[in-house]
């Protein structure tokens, strides 16, 4: 697109404003840390068994809090979502060389944490109305060595449960759910990331509740909560004196929370419906304002279900838009002065650790055929509707950055507006 065919476009150029950044501390979240501060208690873990094992007064306080929230009999609070994926994969038993089936359109933490374990992703593809992993994908990707399935609730909304759980009860698999992006979603009546074995969320800082960084880990199995427990506080040193005598995966980590975190937590996760509502509101707003745009796929809802609207997952039907091309589209609607907007996610198989096949060592562990007597495919195409959103049609709004009052709503509007009458230009 030349520059002249963008001054066809008319009228004057939307004044450029930049969109406020998302910020949801205030003065409950200062007062909390100000409270730890004066008390001098930042950390109270210790790496032996009894109660401080356990953490301190705050972090103990958001658990207690999270688990009432959620509705869940243990959370797990952990220093980052990163960490409580890999006490999750620890926690149910994996072994070197075992398979877990994850999608590819989510953030890289949830296949590292597999192979973190020396276990082996492998990538069924995503179903293209509500970009979380396919089920029918999933049961296409399951091999005599496939142990559990890692659900990632993408976006803003669950996974399709009822159909993994199916699944996974078929084929006698455990689920871990990454909901690191869908705090407060609603599956029919229950919270995302609640159905799984183990499920849980990111408190890092673009997400709708944040500690800076942090993350909690949820479950409704005594066992499994006891295991991501060790795993979090230096397992190896604690396991022979809590008398647990289950020793698989108990190489542990410091993957604690500190006070401040979790007074700032505690503060957050009273807000979360609010804020949750709040941008619902601003996804109205724009559902309103673009829905007659020809050939722009917005965001869809499962039914029986809500959506907290992390991302705007939007894609383009491309034989809708007068022959305009997609990267003039982007090109157009950033010159109206929008922001986080982009025109790829990920596709993780697709990153050269997969590619190259090699985690550990420089002999492609745990890939290493000699270890594994089998070869994974992570070509180009194994999951085409992942691939062809970021090759060809997707076009997505990073919601969770900014605050969007009125303002910033009308000038998302009327940037698509513009940018769509005047698609016969952008070919
Ligand atoms: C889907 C998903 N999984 C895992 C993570 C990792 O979470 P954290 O940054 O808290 O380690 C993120 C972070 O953005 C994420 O979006």
């Amino acid at each position: 697109m030349k520059s002249d065919k963008l001054a066809l476009f008319g009228g004057p150029k939307t004044i450029y404003k930049k969109f406020k950044k998302y910020n949801s501390i205030g003065i409950e979240e200062q007062r909390a840390v100000n409270r730890v501060i004066k008390n001098g208690v930042l950390s109270k873990y210790l790496a032996r068994w009894g109660d401080d094992f356990f953490g301190g007064p705050m972090v103990k306080k958001l658990e207690e809090d999270w688990k009432n929230k959620f509705k869940v009999k243990h959370a797990i609070t952990v220093n980052s979502w990163t960490s409580g994926l890999i006490c999750a994969v620890g926690a149910i038993g994996i072994e070197p060389g075992d398979e877990v089936i994850v999608p590819p359109w989510t953030m890289s933490a949830s296949a590292m944490a597999i192979l973190h374990w020396n276990a082996i992703p492998v990538f069924a593809d995503i179903d293209p109305i509500t970009f979380c992993i396919d089920p029918i994908s999933i049961e296409k990707n399951i091999s005599p060595y496939t142990k559990a399935i890692m659900v990632v609730d993408i976006g803003g909304q669950s996974a399709d449960m009822e159909a993994i759980i199916k699944i996974a009860k078929k084929y006698n698999l455990k689920i871990i759910c990454d909901t690191a992006q869908s705090p407060g979603a609603k599956y029919y009546e229950r919270f995302a990331g609640t159905m799984a074995d183990i499920g849980g969320y990111s408190l890092n800082y673009h997400k709708h509740i944040h500690t800076g960084e942090g993350g909690v880990l949820v479950t409704n199995n005594d066992i499994l909560a006891n295991k991501m427990r060790l795993i979090r506080n230096h397992a190896e040193s604690v396991v022979g004196d809590m008398k647990f005598d289950d020793l698989t995966n108990m190489i542990g980590h410091n993957f604690r929370l500190g006070e401040i975190e979790s007074a700032i937590g505690i503060e957050q996760l009273k807000k979360l419906d609010s804020l949750i509502l709040s941008r619902q509101l601003v996804a109205k707003e724009l559902y309103k304002g673009l829905e007659n745009l020809n050939g722009l796929i917005l965001p869809k809802v499962r039914e029986n279900c809500t959506h907290v609207y992390y991302m705007f997952f939007m894609s383009l039907d491309l034989n809708q838009l007068r022959g305009a091309k997609r990267e003039n589209i982007f090109k157009a609607l950033k010159e109206e002065g929008l922001e986080g907007l982009s025109l790829s996610y990920t596709n993780i198989h697709l990153l050269p650790i997969f590619q190259k096949k090699q985690a550990y060592g420089k002999k492609g562990f745990p890939w290493n055929s000699e270890f594994t007597k089998r070869d994974i495919n992570y070509k180009k195409g194994i999951c085409p509707v992942s691939e062809s959103f970021e090759d060809k049609n997707y076009l997505g709004f990073q919601m969770c950055m900014f605050e969007m009052d009125k303002k910033e709503i009308d000038l998302m509007i009327s940037a698509f507006q513009k940018v769509w009458k005047n698609l016969h230009f952008l070919n």
